[in-house]
């Protein structure tokens, strides 16, 4: 018996034994594909950057690619029909962090949006299609979980490492329930997670907007000021997961005034969330017509070098 035979025989006694029945499509999919959302850049804050271009940074890219998966650029301000197709393609989403604003026309969070209406009507329907938001899309899927309400919190946990503090049961969680006992106590003491954020999700916020039924949180953490936040969370009954910190940074940012955890013990910390969420798309049998795959990805775009100008290393910019 081949291993991938042995794999799917596994996962079809699993699903009998809960009482599913989508055995038969369930083989793992090994050649995994992910959206990464573009984004706008913000005028105010750096006047060099031109305003004609969406951008990624590469961070992102190497993390997912580092886990095994392969990255398609999802543009911004496009047609539904496009981000339908594209959900229809891809085996899961990545909305990066950055510093955009929710209300911008034909911005990111109008993009995510609609990527997270298909999403959720996908996996309600029994597909299954994962979404990961990291740092502002963290913040995205609360605010659209919320319908658009601005929920967050000011707070300042801006250039600094903390360990995560677990919450009671949090280890039955998706997203911590199979972390082996290292990377459970790598988190717990050390400073491996990397804050840049001056917003915060508060367990407050989440019981005013009436989140707890749909989501729940497994860390918190404290910011500058002592003010409690929510650092990860899930949505209870789809494969959508939120990190309010940067995982990709630990391995893939070297700014030197940048407080960036490099230790080896925080470089197995991010690669741990990578292969969760690549696993996670690995259970996706979404695919790209067969021509049209190549054309999608990311390979075909020039990485360019920006740390001169941006706290990236290296950004992918897209002509609007
Ligand atoms: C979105 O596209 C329209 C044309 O289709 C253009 O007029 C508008 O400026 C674009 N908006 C952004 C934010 O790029
Ligand atoms: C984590 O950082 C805090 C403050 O920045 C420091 O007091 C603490 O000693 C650090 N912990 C470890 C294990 O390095
Ligand atoms: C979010 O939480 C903060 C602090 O807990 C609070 O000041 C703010 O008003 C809350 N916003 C909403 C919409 O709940
Ligand atoms: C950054 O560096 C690149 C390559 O060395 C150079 O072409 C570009 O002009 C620099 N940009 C800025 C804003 O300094």
């Amino acid at each position: 018996m081949s291993g991938s035979t042995r794999e799917m025989l596994f996962i079809c006694l699993l699903l009998f034994a809960i009482g599913q029945r989508a055995c038969v499509e369930s083989t793992l999919n090994n050649r995994p594909i992910i959206g990464v959302l573009a984004q706008e850049l913000i005028m105010e804050s750096d006047p060099q950057l031109d305003p004609r271009v969406s951008y990624i940074a590469a961070s992102y890219v190497k993390f997912l690619e580092g886990a095994g998966a392969r990255v398609v650029p999802v543009m911004i301000n496009k047609t539904d029909d496009y981000y339908k197709n594209i959900a229809s393609y891809v085996n899961g989403i990545l909305l990066p962090g950055g510093g955009t604003y929710f209300d911008t026309p034909g911005g990111y969070a109008e993009a995510g949006q609609k990527l997270y209406e298909l999403a959720k009507k996908m996996n309600e329907a029994g597909d299954f299609f994962p979404i990961l938001g990291i740092c502002l899309g963290f913040e995205l899927l609360t605010y659209l979980a919320s319908d658009n309400v601005e929920h967050r919190a000011s707070c300042y946990s801006y250039n600094e490492a903390l360990p995560l503090e677990f919450k009671r049961g949090s280890f039955n969680s998706r997203l911590f329930g199979s972390a082996p006992s290292d990377i459970i106590g790598i988190l717990t003491k050390e400073n491996v997670t990397a804050n840049f954020h001056r917003y915060c999700l508060t367990k407050q916020n989440m019981t005013a907007l009436e989140l707890n039924d749909d989501w729940r949180f497994m860390t918190t953490n404290e910011d500058s000021n002592g003010l409690e936040f929510i650092s990860t969370l899930e949505h209870s009954r789809y494969p959508i997961y939120g990190l309010q910190f940067h995982p990709e940074k630990n391995v893939y940012e070297w700014r030197r005034d940048k407080n960036h955890p490099h230790s080896a013990k925080a470089v197995r910390v991010s690669q741990y969330f990578g292969n969760f969420f690549v696993n996670e798309a690995r259970k996706s049998g979404h695919k790209f017509p067969a021509s049209e795959e190549e054309e999608y990805m990311i390979y075909k775009h020039p990485v360019k070098y920006t740390a001169n100008y941006t706290v990236f290393e290296q950004c992918y910019e897209f002509p609007l």
